[in-house]
């Protein structure tokens, strides 16, 4: 790992990185140019007027508006500047290409699990192909943690019970640092690892070097077998006395309440833990909760296989029977798996 050519900054190894530090100098050049001007004018003005007798005194001073109007108006617009770049890089950050490839990422104390679409787990490694758009979705089994590589500039807290997405593209092969950024207990500093990142023909070759684990979304269905869901989601989720979750991911989804909603991996996941929080239109409080019987990785294997179900019927979703709402349905999925 080499560094760049101020020594104290990581290595820039992802699209973002570039402009990430930019943005960075751009801060700081304003910073030191104004630390600069200000401190320059303090000793000038310091030195120039000066008292040159014990029985001196100063002329008052009226005030200027132009002067005034001068002083708000170029710190307004040099702050907005800051503020639209910022802004623009964040909405670009995240909001999440749609062609990513999925890892999950789960934090424990004190250690990173994670898991490849393909079925491939590793603990604190990480291993992406050059030049691909990697979709990271997170949790975390305990504390609040926080995944940090340095060289791609993306930090994000990690939080049980809920879903953290973010992504990246790697843009130089090689070994870089991972980090835990959020103090999480006792062995907080030794949550570390390494992200590797391939060409894409070795990353393929990494892939099926470490083939024959299960896929999550095969996990996922067997899952969906052993805890009995298949009696109300039907075995390939074509839905009966519960809703239809064949094509589900990424559509429109209606509720009890009138309200909508978009069927992402949070809320999925809210239902399974907690399926009274938010009841589709059409059906009743039915469901037990599966709080404490599947584990922070058995929950996103769920979420793969639901993710992974097409939808079986010709014609495209219907409202559940019995529901009152007349919005019309999502005309097809929004989002595509592969
Ligand atoms: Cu996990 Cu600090």
């Amino acid at each position: 790992m080499q560094t760049s050519w101020v020594p104290f900054v990581p290595e820039s190894a992802s699209t973002l990185s570039g402009k990430v530090d930019a943005l960075y100098f751009y801060l700081s050049g304003v910073t030191l140019f104004f630390a600069l001007l200000i401190s320059g004018v303090i000793i000038f003005f310091v030195i120039k007027y000066r008292r040159r007798s014990p029985y001196e005194i100063p002329r008052p001073i009226a005030g200027s508006h132009k002067l005034e109007t001068l002083w708000s108006v170029i710190p307004l617009l040099i702050a907005m500047s800051m503020f639209a770049w910022g802004a623009q890089l964040y909405f670009e950050q995240y909001r999440t290409p749609k062609n990513a490839l999925e890892v999950y990422v789960v934090g424990k104390q004190w250690m990173w699990k994670v898991q490849h679409s393909t079925g491939q787990r590793e603990i604190n490694e990480l291993h992406v192909p050059l030049g691909r758009k990697i979709k990271l979705i997170m949790t975390s089994e305990d504390a609040i943690h926080d995944f940090f590589i340095p060289a791609f500039r993306i930090k994000s807290d990690v939080l049980p019970g809920k879903y953290t997405s973010y992504w990246f593209e790697a843009t130089k092969p090689g070994k870089y640092h991972l980090f835990c950024a959020e103090y999480c207990g006792m062995n907080h500093s030794g949550m570390i690892g390494s992200v590797i990142v391939m060409e894409p023909t070795e990353f393929d070759s990494w892939l099926s070097g470490n083939a024959g684990q299960q896929s999550p979304a095969v996990a996922g269905q067997q899952l969906f077998q052993s805890l009995g869901c298949v009696s109300c989601h039907g075995a390939s989720g074509e839905g009966g006395r519960g809703p239809e979750l064949a094509g589900l991911f990424g559509k429109r989804v209606f509720l009890n309440t009138g309200q909508t909603l978009t069927a992402d991996e949070s809320y999925i996941r809210e239902s399974i833990v907690n399926p009274q929080a938010k009841l589709v239109s059409g059906f009743g409080p039915i469901m037990p909760t599966f709080q404490g019987q599947v584990s922070e990785e058995q929950l996103l294997q769920l979420i793969a296989f639901i993710k992974s179900l097409q939808v079986v019927n010709p014609h495209p979703a219907t409202p559940a029977p019995g529901a009152t709402g007349s919005v019309p349905p999502a005309p097809s999925p929004t989002r595509n798996n592969r």
